[in-house]
C-alpha cells in the first residue's frame, strides 16, 4: 500500500490562492503516477472549487471535520452526506485544535469517525498528546486512550481509517517530534491495532506536526509512519511535492 501525504490547510486560502496553489501542484506533480497516495483537506466553503479543481488529478479531496450527527438542526456543521456530495475521499476528525478550541471529546471523534465511513469517506482520526501530558510520561496512555474510543465505536471497521499521531507540541511550532520518538508511538499504536483488526498494517498511520522537505524523508523511513499530515508545508506547492516524492 503506498504512504498517504494529506495535506490540512486549516483555516487558510481563497479562491484566487486556491487556484493558484492547486495549478502548481498539479504542473509539478506532471504526468507520472505519485508515489504516494495525495490529499487535500480543505475548508468547507472551498469543496466545490476544489472538487473542480482535482478533477481527474491524482489528488484526492478531502474535509477538516464531519458532524456526528447525520442531518438536521445542527447550524454550521456539514454531514458526511454533504461532503460525499462533493466527492470527499477523506475527512480529519479529532484534530487536537479541535480537541482544543471546540472542546471534542474521545466519544464525539469515534462518532464523527463512524459517520464519515458510514459514507464511505475514510476518517483521518487525529491523535497526540500535548507537551506537559509527553513531560509527564502519559505520552502512551493518551494517545492509546484516543484511539480506543474510535476502535470501540468502529468495530469491525477500524481496518478502514486512517491514524494520524500529532504531538501537539510540535504543530505548528517547527518542533518535529524525532523519528525515533514517532517511530516509538507509531509502534504503540501499531500493536494496539493489532488487536483490535486481522490487517493492523492496512491502516495507515500518517505523522503530522511540523514535517517539512528538509525532515520528511527521516520520518517517512521509520517502519510504522506511512505517511504525513502536513500542516504549513502543504500551503506551498513545491515544500508539498517534495515531502510527497520523499514517501517512496
Ligand atoms: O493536521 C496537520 C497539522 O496539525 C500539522 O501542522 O503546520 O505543524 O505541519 P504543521
Amino acid at each position: 500500500m503506498k504512504k498517504l501525504i494529506a495535506g490540512n490547510w486549516k483555516m487558510n486560502g481563497s479562491l484566487v490562492a486556491n487556484e493558484a496553489l492547486v495549478s502548481a501542484m498539479l504542473s509539478g506533480m506532471g504526468s507520472e503516477e505519485p508515489v504516494a497516495d495525495l490529499a487535500l483537506c480543505v475548508p468547507a466553503p472551498y469543496l466545490a472549487q476544489l472538487q473542480h479543481l482535482l478533477k481527474g488529478a491524482k489528488l484526492a479531496l478531502g474535509a477538516q471535520d464531519v458532524s456526528a450527527h447525520e442531518q438536521g438542526a445542527y447550524t454550521g456543521e456539514v454531514s458526511a452526506a454533504m461532503l460525499q456530495d462533493f466527492g470527499c475521499r477523506y475527512a480529519i476528525v479529532g484534530h487536537s485544535e479541535r480537541r482544543q478550541y471546540h472542546g471534542e471529546t474521545d466519544a464525539l471523534v469515534a462518532t464523527k469517525a463512524q459517520r464519515a465511513l458510514a459514507a464511505g469517506i475514510t476518517p483521518i482520526v487525529c491523535v497526540g498528546e500535548t507537551l506537559a501530558e509527553r513531560e509527564e510520561g502519559h505520552t502512551e496512555e493518551v494517545v492509546k486512550r484516543q484511539l480506543a474510543a474510535v476502535i470501540h465505536t468502529v468495530a469491525h471497521c477500524t481496518s478502514e481509517i486512517v491514524v494520524a499521531y500529532e504531538p501537539v507540541w510540535a504543530i505548528g511550532t517547527g518542533k518535529t517530534a524525532s523519528p525515533e520518538q514517532a517511530q516509538h508511538v507509531h509502534s504503540v499504536l501499531r500493536t494496539q491495532l493489532a488487536a483490535a483488526t486481522e490487517h493492523p498494517e492496512r491502516v495507515r498511520i500518517l505523522y503530522g506536526g511540523s514535517m517539512n522537505a528538509s525532515n520528511a524523508a527521516s520520518l517517512l523511513s521509520q517502519p510504522d509512519i506511512d505517511g504525513g499530515l502536513i500542516g504549513g508545508a502543504s500551503l506551498k506547492a513545491p515544500d508539498f511535492l517534495s515531502i510527497a516524492a520523499a514517501a517512496r
